[in-house]
């Protein structure tokens, strides 16, 4: 039942096109308000998405055996977060923002498709079909965790951009990803509590303290734990901890024993980018009510 609910999942995402650039209305408004206030962000997300192609090296090295269905769901997938890189990348053109860092063709530190050596060696021990497993649940549940904050995200930026007045932006840039956002997260979260159930109660112990030990928010390791602090905070405001604990709420549904609640760790992770060197700059408020 659930396997047929994940497929039918996959096939949609397939049918669901990535977005094409020339749909995106970049004519913004008032350019100036975009660039003062967004630069950090919209560089940083072009960056986190852009950097699915290694997303993808790091889960295959990870995982050799990932199933057919996952192996599907990460084309789709992947193909999807290169098209919101791409729009970011051409709003960024289109405000007149410079180079973004790490050259003038790229927009992350790294956009080579090359697995990281700590995948390819934890890949090594995936050969054991016990770990194999823990790893999956790790892979799906952080995949959750991360398209839920992503989703809110944009749901946070089209609500400070609609308070500038730039409808048509939203319209056609943050509202069409952040239901892409809202698809992916589905996909994942379904596929964490099935493969989760074929598990022991040792594997998910084991899946849920490396999360918790290993989590840092979406992009931290693209772009750097004090750019997550800034755009983060930048982002949700006030309403920082609603968004946090709202991954943590994910974390629990997919690693929780139902028993003990998991500790704070995502406000840990994020408390952590946010005590750094340089950290968030206080923003002009837009006058946006956060949906
Ligand atoms: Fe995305
Ligand atoms: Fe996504």
């Amino acid at each position: 039942m659930r396997a047929r609910e994940l497929d039918t999942r996959v096939r949609r995402l397939e049918d669901d096109p990535p977005i094409p650039l020339d749909s995106v209305d970049l004519m913004v408004r008032n350019p100036e308000p975009l660039r003062h206030r967004f630069e950090e962000i919209f560089t940083y997300i072009a960056a986190v998405e852009r950097a699915v192609t290694r997303n993808v090296a790091d889960i295959t090295a990870l995982l050799p055996d990932l199933g057919e269905r996952d192996t599907r769901f990460l084309a789709a997938w992947s193909a999807h977060e290169l098209a919101h890189a791409d729009i970011f990348d051409a709003l960024r053109g289109q405000l007149g923002l410079g180079p973004p860092p790490g050259g003038p063709d790229q927009t992350g530190p790294d956009r080579t498709g090359r697995a990281r050596l700590s995948f390819r060696l934890f890949g090594v021990c995936s050969t054991n079909r016990w770990l194999h497993d823990v790893f999956t649940l790790i892979y799906l549940s952080r995949g959750a965790m991360h398209e839920h904050m992503t989703f809110d995200c944009y749901r946070h930026l089209g609500a400070q951009l609609t308070a500038l007045g730039e409808d048509a932006l939203v319209r056609t840039a943050t509202d069409p990803i952040r239901r892409q956002e809202a698809s992916h997260l589905g996909y994942y979260r379904l596929a964490a509590a099935t493969h989760r159930r074929r598990l022991s109660p040792a594997q998910v112990r084991l899946a849920r303290r490396v999360t918790v030990l290993t989590y840092e928010p979406v992009g931290a390791g693209e772009c750097g734990r004090g750019p997550a602090g800034r755009v983060f905070t930048g982002l949700a405001g006030d309403d920082m901890d609603q968004v946090l604990d709202a991954v943590e709420a994910v974390a629990a549904e997919l690693l929780g024993d139902g028993d003990r609640p998991l500790p704070h760790f995502v406000h840990a992770a994020m408390d952590g980018c946010l005590r750094l060197p340089g950290g968030p700059r206080p923003l002009e408020p837009t006058g946006a009510r956060w949906p």
